[in-house]
């Protein structure tokens, strides 16, 4: 966006919370002032004689997980009570899916292709998060993530730009609602500002180099799209971007955030970040870091101190100016005025009455439904048909363990909530059949074996072995990265050990990234890929496994067949010499001394397949759906103009199902290299047996724009492919023109 668009937009109006806050800020201190701009962690249910000074002075101006909601009410008390100018806190907690009830992990609700969905979630976490006096959520998290070793993918919407820009719209609607000041609404957060997702070798905090045109088109559109749909606040990330830390990232938060995209909510670091400009090495000391995270544009410091330690002599010093410190803190202030704090920033503590109640359970319900996504169904083993078994063997350690299932970033969802497989298993089966179970494995990573003799003789006495595996919740999330992500622990020999006994196996897998399943693949007879699905997980599964409702959930990322493939992701290059069947080389086909030119000359490897085990927007449902009548309204469109595309879904299976129609383009030819497929659009369709919907998408050619090599965004005139179907393999294509 020209820098020009900034000034067109309508000012915000000069209103009555403007000039409340410019009468406010004119009563302020320079120290109440760098107060506002420090954020400190409560005492965890009590309040210190440290921090009500601290409150009562003025020096901070929001908190960050305190949950106990009496304690809430008290710091807000101090703060409008007890401090000279009565001005309410912030209390910002990682609401990030779900607060007491823990809906599907971000990675799982991404699975759903369905912005309703992650919209209901959001708006229910509100609900629930408001009611214990929370007023602010880190979240969403949208950084594009395409290395399923780095822990934090489970909290990322996925691999790619469209689904995550259109899902982070959703989320921040569902956080924020219509208005801000609403008794239910909190202020959303867009982190980590960015590229933290490609941190080299998927090692949480690091390294990431992102050339500007990859960082435009890929990393920042679901950002840009965050600040479109109104969200309140941005974190910065605490990794370093191309060699400047986000944290001191004036290009980053000023140059692109404020004055490309205009946005005017405050910018919070991330914890502890300000200080650790310092271990990146581009600041001397906690002083020159808080100087250069300031005139970068970190408005608020999470965590640490150096804000409220330097600000004020870097001040005095003149190395900051007031009138960039009074506008850093309007921004603050206007958040807490938008938010209606001003007016109550009390929560009654017995207003309670919608955590965990039915409907909220009931939508994580259906979103842990949708979220699930069969990646394998043998013979149709799956649904399990009541009638037709007399015993089911449930074998492993997620079958029955609340907490695990709530994944990474539950803080506040209740282990005993949860309601787990087996439970719901037993509850549905009731007398039909026999449950037996074996845990197997103490935890999942174990290494032991002793239960798998438990396991095995239960396998062998039953119909089916129902397996429910994965990583516990630990195994993912921030700092919890993983070198190599095949199951862990013995869970591989544990399906060998099953898989001899000679007795159908269903694998459900619970994770948090994607895991490589080469191995055990052709052991098992079906797979359901659960995510962490939070507190409703065992009874959606239970009723995906016996067909009360067919799987419809669709992978947001890429599954490699093995580690080593890693980056590997839908929209990728093409390379001067793409791999493709013909010219793939098989290391054990090779012959000992073969001349150096016998290989395919490709980008392949030798020891594993180019492709992956699962593509991105792969997953099957119990019908099938077949796609015809791939049509455009025109051939040639012109710049600036909207094409309609449509086509035949067709449900020509014997189930109701949900099926996720994709869109996707080609730029055949462009000034620079362009992906080899994008996903510009999609939708989620119901459709019984026998019926068949026409599909409609419009795709104006500003959906088409990428940033060239004059860093402008812009879409380039010349020849288009379009792919529709059920993932980012689809095969029914058709073209289009784009003119000048
Ligand atoms: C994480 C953020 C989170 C913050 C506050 C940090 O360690 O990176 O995503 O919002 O802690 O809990």
């Amino acid at each position: 966006m020209p820098a020009n668009l900034c000034q067109q937009r309508p000012v915000a109006d000069i209103s009555d919370t403007a000039s409340k806050v410019v009468t406010l800020l004119s009563k302020m201190t320079i120290e109440e002032k760098v107060g506002q701009m420090s954020q400190l962690p409560g005492d965890g249910g009590n309040v210190s004689n440290r921090l009500r000074k601290t409150i009562e002075n003025g020096h901070v101006g929001s908190i960050l997980n305190e949950v106990n909601l009496d304690t809430i009410n008290e710091l807000q008390q101090i703060a409008i009570q007890d401090s000279r100018l009565g001005i309410p806190l912030l209390i910002g907690r990682d609401v990030i899916h779900g607060f007491s009830t823990i809906f599907p992990i971000p990675l799982g609700q991404a699975a759903t292709w369905s912005p309703d969905t992650v919209e209901q979630c959001a708006n229910l976490a509100a609900i629930e998060a408001s009611e214990n006096g929370i007023n602010w959520t880190f979240a969403p998290m949208i950084d594009i993530s395409r290395d399923p070793r780095w822990g934090r993918i489970a909290e990322s919407l996925g691999e790619d730009p469209f689904l995550c820009k259109s899902l982070a719209t959703s989320m921040v609607r569902g956080f924020q609602g219509d208005e801000l000041s609403m008794p239910n609404s909190i202020a959303a957060c867009a982190k980590h500002f960015a590229g933290y997702g490609a941190s080299e070798g998927g090692r949480d905090y690091n390294t990431t180099n992102i050339p500007e045109h990859e960082l435009r088109n890929v990393y920042l559109p679901p950002f840009k799209a965050a600040v479109e749909s109104g969200v309140a606040t941005f974190m910065a990330s605490f990794s370093d971007l191309n060699g400047v830390p986000a944290t001191a990232n004036n290009w980053l938060l000023t140059d692109v955030l404020r004055n490309e995209w205009c946005f005017t909510g405050p910018v919070v670091s991330d914890w502890e970040a300000v200080p650790q400009l310092v271990t990146h090495g581009i600041s001397v000391d906690r002083c020159d870091a808080a100087l250069q995270a300031c005139t970068a544009g970190i408005d608020i410091e999470m965590a640490s101190d150096c804000y409220f330690n330097h600000l004020i002599q870097l001040i005095n010093d003149k190395f900051i100016s007031i009138s960039e410190v009074d506008r850093i803190v309007s921004r603050i202030l206007t958040l807490k005025f938008n938010l209606g704090l001003f007016s109550n920033a009390f929560t009654p503590s017995t207003q309670k009455a919608n955590v965990l109640n039915k409907t909220h359970l009931k939508v994580a319900k259906e979103a842990a439904i949708k979220s699930c996504v069969l990646l394998k169904n043998n013979e149709q083993i799956l649904p399990i048909s009541k009638g037709k078994i007399n015993t089911l063997s449930v074998i492993g350690p997620l079958a029955n363990d609340g907490y695990e299932q709530m994944g990474t970033w539950a803080f506040d969802g209740k282990a005993s909530q949860s309601q787990t497989c087996l439970q719901a298993i037993k509850d549905y089966a009731g007398n039909a059949i026999n449950i037996n179970y074996a845990v197997a494995m103490e935890n999942s990573r174990s290494n032991h074996q002793q239960g798998f003799g438990q396991a095995i003789e239960s396998a062998k006495n039953a119909d089916i072995a129902l397996m429910i595996l994965g990583e516990e919740a630990i195994l993912s999330g921030e700092a919890h990265c993983r070198a190599n992500i095949d199951l862990p622990g013995a869970q591989e020999q544990l399906i060998e050990a099953i898989h001899k006994t000679g007795t159908p196996i269903v694998l459900v897998i619970m994770a948090g990234r994607p895991i490589t399943l080469e191995k055990v693949i052709a052991k098992v007879d079906a797979i359901l890929f659960a995510w962490h699905p939070g507190t409703m997980g065992g009874p959606a599964i239970t009723d995906l496994l016996f067909g009360l409702v067919s799987p419809s959930g669709k992978l947001p990322v890429t599954f490699p067949r093995t580690v080593g493939q890693v980056p590997l992701y839908y929209a990728q290059k093409n390379s001067g010499r793409p791999p493709s069947q013909e010219t793939f080389v098989d290391m054990d086909s090779i012959e000992v001394r073969a001349p150096q030119t016998s290989l395919g000359m490709t980008g392949t490897y030798l020891d594993t397949h180019f492709t992956p085990l699962f593509p991105f927007g792969y997953g099957l449902s119990y019908s099938q759906f077949s796609y015809t009548d791939i049509k455009l309204n025109k051939e040639v469109i012109a710049i600036g103009n909207a094409i309609e595309i449509s086509v035949t879904v067709s449900n020509i299976g014997r189930y109701n199902a949900d099926e996720v129609v994709q869109l996707y383009t080609r730029d055949l030819v462009a000034s620079v290299t362009r992906p080899v497929r994008e996903l510009k659009g999609y939708q989620r369709i119901s459709l019984a047996p026998g019926k068949s919907q026409v599909v409609m998408f419009e795709l104006h050619t500003d959906e088409l724009a990428f940033h060239n090599r004059k860093m402008e965004c812009k879409a380039e005139a010349g020849l288009f492919h379009v792919w529709i179907g059920g993932d980012s393999s689809a095969t029914l294509t058709a073209e289009f023109r784009v003119i000048n």
